[in-house]
């Protein structure tokens, strides 16, 4: 009896600490944000990637790498490294350097870090460098004032409140917004894409395909070298596709979805419901609904919320952020299996399904079938 009476004294401690570290952690929340992309500027990840010891290399190997020079860039990283290593995203171990037992740090980059550097872009075809770089720097004003997105009712959109236009019709002109957006779609979206085409088979038989808002073509590529047989239409507003490299399978088309959409058997729609609201989803959504065949699908890509977010899941967390970034850069929303199931019946659909579901990515698909 005394065992289990100390037991739940010990629980309790534990869930004390445990919840007194947490709640300090968030306090200092906003540090490694700036850690990151400060070694982001730096090419630290891609410079740490190409260390000649399989060990690594220590800060003032590190230092000797970047471009501009002074005697303290040794010392001065080595306050910025070992919160990459708490976050994962390098690996350290300890060199003796010399017969007195003196020792020095040596950092790798680890599997987690292999995601900010350029060969994991070349090599893998996707990165979350520049995504990281826009939500922290490309963002930067609408982190201020967040409560009014709440508080004002006034304020139906935080974005255009602080910019003076809409995301997307602001990035038309703001070009080096509008040019690192479009890259970070690119980079990013490539990497989830890779998982679904693994997992999702319902581009088989497909022959004409439309990606709405596919934004530079980079998800249609992926799906070609695939099935090189489809038909594809990257279809986007016109000042995005006008930078669309060209390649071999598919057609750029500027137009706007709100107006029509290109017909196909098959209409992709990767991360593009989740900056609308819901009347606005049914407005494009109704026009695929006419450019397709009888029997004809709309693909949705898109994060599925959970009904109660599990703290200890990096997706369910993932979701979450991106719901509250939506709110804020497009008034949009990431939405519930329930919510998307209401959505594809409003919009006329016949049949809804989630086609997968994968539990290590943030992605779903899901079908509407005319
Ligand atoms: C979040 S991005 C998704 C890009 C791409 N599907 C991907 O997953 O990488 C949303 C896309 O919708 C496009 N878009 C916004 N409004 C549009 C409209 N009215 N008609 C067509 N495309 C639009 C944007 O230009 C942007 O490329």
């Amino acid at each position: 009896m005394s065992s289990t009476t100390n037991n739940n004294n010990n629980n309790s401690k534990e869930e004390y600490d445990d919840a007194f570290t947490k709640a300090a952690s968030f306090a200092f929340a906003q540090v490694f944000p700036a850690i990151l992309n400060a070694a982001i500027d730096m090419n630290l990840f891609d410079i740490i990637s190409k260390a000649e010891s399989s060990l690594g290399m220590s800060a003032s190997e590190i230092a000797s790498k970047i471009p501009k020079q002074h005697s303290e860039m040794g010392s001065r990283l080595e306050r910025m490294l070992p919160s990459l290593v708490a976050r994962s995203l390098l690996t350290c171990s300890i060199r003796t350097i010399n017969e007195d037992g003196d020792t020095e740090r040596v950092y790798a980059v680890s599997p987690v870090g292999k995601y900010y550097t350029s060969t994991h872009h070349d090599e893998q075809g996707g990165s979350w460098i520049v995504m990281s770089t826009i939500t922290y720097q490309g963002c930067r004003h609408i982190w201020k004032d967040t409560k009014d997105a709440i508080l004002d009712a006034n304020n139906h959109n935080h974005f255009q409140k602080v910019y003076g236009k809409m995301a997307f019709e602001y990035m038309e002109t703001d070009t080096e917004l509008g040019n690192l957006f479009g890259q970070a779609m690119s980079q990013a979206g490539s990497l989830g894409l890779k998982q679904v085409l693994n997992a999702y088979k319902g581009f088989e038989g497909v022959s004409t395909l439309v990606d709405v808002g596919g934004g530079y073509g980079q998800t249609l590529k992926q799906i070609l070298f695939q099935y090189p047989s489809i038909k594809a239409i990257n279809f986007d507003l016109p000042h995005v596709v006008k930078n669309a490299p060209p390649h071999p399978g598919i057609e750029h088309i500027g137009g706007d979805m709100f107006k029509t959409v290109p017909k196909a058997d098959a209409i992709l729609l990767k991360h593009v419901c989740h900056n609308w609201g819901d009347e606005e989803c049914v407005k494009f959504l109704r026009n695929c609904y006419e450019a397709l065949p009888p029997h004809g699908k709309v693909i949705v890509l898109d994060a599925l919320l959970p009904e109660i977010p599990k703290s200890t899941s990096f997706k369910d967390t993932q979701a979450v952020d991106l719901d509250f970034l939506m709110f804020l850069v497009n008034g949009g929303k990431e939405r519930t299996e329930k919510q998307f199931e209401k959505l594809c019946k409003t919009s006329g659909f016949s049949r809804f399904q989630v086609a997968c579901n994968d539990s290590s990515n943030v992605v779903a698909v899901m079908e509407f079938y005319k």
